[in-house]
This record gives C-alpha cells, structure tokens and sequence, in this order.
C-alpha cells in the first residue's frame, strides 16, 4: 500500500506543480503554458525524435513512470504513436533492481553492477529454469511475472518476498563474497531480462515492420541486452540516445511538444557534446591555481600521450564539450592501456576503487572495431557489449571481461576527432586503436566538468598526467616537463 500511497502522492505533486514552477520562475501571470506529458511518451521522444529516422519501432523501459514500466509504439515523422504499455507492478526495472538488491547491492547502483557481476554466473543454470517459470511473455508484445515472489509494488524495501528466497535462497549476507549459486542467480535476472526484451522487440518487428528501432529508459542502459538486439539482426538500424535514463527525458520533454504538439521540424542528434567547453586560457587559470606544472604542447600533446599509455600510466583526458548522459564518451575520460593484463586491478587500486568484478569499457576507432570484436555496428554513446574475438582476448586482457564481452564505444573523425588521433597514435606505438576508457571522476563525485574540476581530481587521484586540451599537465615534482 505504500507504493500505491507513494504514486498518489507523485500525482498530487503534479497537481501541485504548476504553482511550485511559478514561484520558481518568480512570475505570477507567466506567458508560458504547462503541459503535463506522459514519462514513457518523453522518454520515446527522447530517442525517435533526435534518431536519423523517418519512421521507427520504439521501446522504452524503465521501473515505472506514472503507471506504465514499458512502452512499445511506433514514430512517424513527427508522430509517436503508443501501441502497447505494460503499467506497474510488472516492471523489468523494478524486478533486476529488486534482485540486485537481493544480491546486496544498493538501491539505484545495483542494476549496472549486476550486470558486471552477471557474467560470472550460470546463464542456463537452475536459478533461471526457476525464475523462467515466473514470466509470461504475452501475444501482444507485453509480459507479467508472478508478483507473489516480489514485495517492491507494496512495501518500500524494493525487493523480493519471502516467497523468492524459498525459492531463490536467502539475500546476501553483507560483506560476503558471492556464492556460486548467488553468481547464478544474477545471471539468471539478467538472461531474464535478455528474454523479455528480446520478446518484446520480436514483436514491435512484426507489427510495425520497421527497419529501425530507437529504445530509452534506464533499462536500456542494459548494453549487454542493446548487444544481443544489435546482434541479432532484427534490424537494420538502432539508435539508443545517449542519456537513454531518466535525465533524458528533459530532452523527449522539450521534443515532444516542439514535434508532436507544435509540428515543427525535425532535426538529427549529432553529437553527445553538448555540455560547455573551456579554452586554454580557462585551463592555465585552473592549474596555476592549484599551483601545477604544465606546457602547452600543441600536436605533441598526442605523442606525449600515446607514449605514456605504452608505459602503463593512467591519462586523465579533458577536450572540448563535455558529454550528455552518463556515460564518458572521451572528453572527460580517464584512459589506460588495454595491453596490460594487470591494468584493470592498476585502475582500480589507484583511481577509481570500484568493485574489482565490473569490466572496464573499450573505446575503439570505428573503422576497427569488426576487427577486434565480433559486431562491427557503430556504437558511438558506449550503449553494447560485443564479444571479443577470440585471437584478440590474450592481447586485450584487461578489456575483456570473465565471459568475453567488453562494453564498446566507437569513435569516427566526425564524431570527436581528438579523440581518434590519439587512438591512431597509440596504433602506430601498439598496434591497437584501442584503449580503456572509464569516466574522469573520483569515487562518489560526479564526472568533472570545468577545468577546476579536472584539477580536482587529478590532485586527489593517482593518476599521472592530465591533459588538458593541448596542455599537458603533471603532478609536482614530477620533472618530464622541465
Ligand atoms: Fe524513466
């Protein structure tokens, strides 16, 4: 019942709202009209109305919005239209992260973790024969689940009944290493997850007769599932917005009343820099500030570079517009060399703390990537996971995750040029035009955005050189720069 009280609550709030927004922009009689717009229809918009798509099948999922947890619909021009939603308490969000909880991880982190820790774990094993018998995958196109074995629709502990640990086994207890039968159960959500979706795109397949598909919501995060959909050829094309979570539906907001309600023109998402930039003269302020050495080295700054990630050290790498969405797309990125089997556990005992189950991300030049991962499908905002190929798992270990996957992102000339002459710099130094790329941030903060940001971090994580731009900046007492 408290959920339920939760979601009245929520529509109170939007009762409330057009008051609260008026105080907020100090303006008692605005011009300015409100529009109340439906959570999935956002996040639709948010990825069919900027997708290069005249028309698209589209699926959003997440843990809920209103009422609805999943959309299937299909956009047209300046249309969207819903063809089917599956509303709460059947909701694939709610479910992983109710599980993930299970398995001892917190609230709102624990999806993207438990799809790392998914790997490890028994696919096929008996927990998911267990939980496949839970799900209904329906004729038209939707899903339920059996909710006896869950308590997130009416307690607000998001997680599962006594019912799934009979079942299931009990939760994890804390700060024990998971279980081999604890690893099945996570690989069982997530396959779980890969049926459902898999159901449900199969079907928007056959009833739009799209080519293309655009998806959003935080369950598309899931890049292992994006992966599997990119794979499977369904279709030609897909387009995954890079802020495919809640944060984009700012964006499908502002989208769908300029498209849909206003009818005006249509205009393609380029780019995932959108965020603010600072020249050189900003950059030098930041670090004089904090007192660092630095030179501004022009296109040496890519040898420099290159040269240091061949000796192993870790590159924080700050150029131009900072990226939307959550993901660092390598203007705010930390970057490492994949060569070195031992540079995943380097990263995280030096910089980034994380758990040492969750695989690092590749970004590769987007010519190349058929070439050292089995899909050749461009992947500029890091949203799929492909399979490394196999010849390749020895020269890139640190990329390659327990099961052979890496999550991928693609770079071309157009799309961030720095960023793709540093990669063809390493390749004539390596071989390879392919580095680790992890978000530029330090445990608990979020990634860095100003160059005082930058300077932040970098003082207070181990890393060696920052590169600011086209400045290379060291740690004191470090001597390379003279
Ligand atoms: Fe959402």
């Amino acid at each position: 019942m408290e959920e339920n009280l939760g979601m009245l609550n929520y529509l109170f709030d939007m009762y409330k709202l057009p008051k609260k927004l008026k105080e907020v922009f100090h303006a008692k009689h605005p011009k300015f009209k409100f529009h109340f717009l439906e959570h999935h229809l956002c996040h639709a918009a948010s990825a069919f109305f900027p997708s290069p798509f005249e028309e698209a099948a589209i699926l959003t999922i997440d843990g809920a919005g209103e009422w609805a947890t999943t959309l299937l619909a299909y956009g047209k021009g300046n249309n969207i239209q819903k063809l089917q939603t599956v509303n709460t308490p059947y909701s694939l969000g709610a479910f992983y992260q109710a599980v993930s909880i299970h398995l001892g991880f917190k609230l709102i982190e624990g999806p993207g973790k438990m799809m790392g820790l998914a790997s490890y774990g028994n696919p096929e094993g008996k927990p998911y024969q267990d939980m496949k018998k839970l799900f209904r995958l329906k004729d038209n196109g939707g899903f339920d689940f059996d909710m006896r074995y869950f308590s997130y629709h009416y307690t607000r502990k998001s997680g599962v009944s006594k019912k799934f640990t009979d079942l299931f086994g009990p939760s994890k207890t804390k700060g024990a290493d998971w279980t081999d039968h604890e690893l099945d159960v996570a690989a069982a959500a997530q396959h779980i997850v890969e049926d459902v979706i898999m159901h449900m795109v199969k079907h928007l397949k056959k009833v739009t007769g799209s080519n293309n598909l655009c998806m959003a919501g935080g369950v598309a995060l899931n890049s292992v599932t994006n992966g599997i959909i990119a794979k499977s050829g369904l279709f030609k094309d897909i387009f995954i917005q890079p802020a495919a979570g809640d944060s984009g539906t700012t964006i499908g907001a502002a989208l769908l009343l300029n498209h849909q309600i206003l009818n005006r023109e249509r205009k393609l998402m380029e780019t995932a820099f959108l965020g603010p930039s600072y020249d050189n003269a900003a950059c030098i302020k930041a670090i004089e500030a904090a007192g660092l050495p630095y030179k501004v080295a022009g296109d040496a700054a890519y040898d420099f570079t290159a040269e240091q990630l061949m000796n192993n050290k870790i590159i924080a790498w700050f150029q131009g517009r900072m990226e939307f969405g959550p993901r660092a797309l390598g203007n705010r990125s930390i970057l490492a060399n994949p060569m070195n089997p031992d540079m995943k556990d380097i990263l995280n005992r030096r910089v980034k703390f994380r758990e040492g189950f969750r695989p690092f991300a590749a970004i590769v030049t987007e010519e190349n990537c058929g070439t050292y991962f089995d899909h050749d499908y461009p992947n500029p905002y890091m949203l799929l996971v492909y399979n490394v190929r196999e010849e390749y798992k020895q020269k890139l270990p640190s990329l390659t995750h327990v099961d052979g996957t890496v999550r991928i992102q693609t770079v071309n000339e157009k799309e961030n040029p720095p960023m793709r002459k540093l990669l063809k710099t390493f390749e004539q130094l390596s071989g390879y035009p392919v580095l680790i790329n992890t978000s530029f941030n330090i445990k608990g903060e979020p990634i860095v955005c100003t160059p005082e940001d930058a300077v932040h971090s970098f003082i207070n994580a181990d890393m060696d050189y920052l590169i600011l731009n086209d400045i290379i900046v060291a740690k004191q007492g470090d001597g390379i720069l003279g």
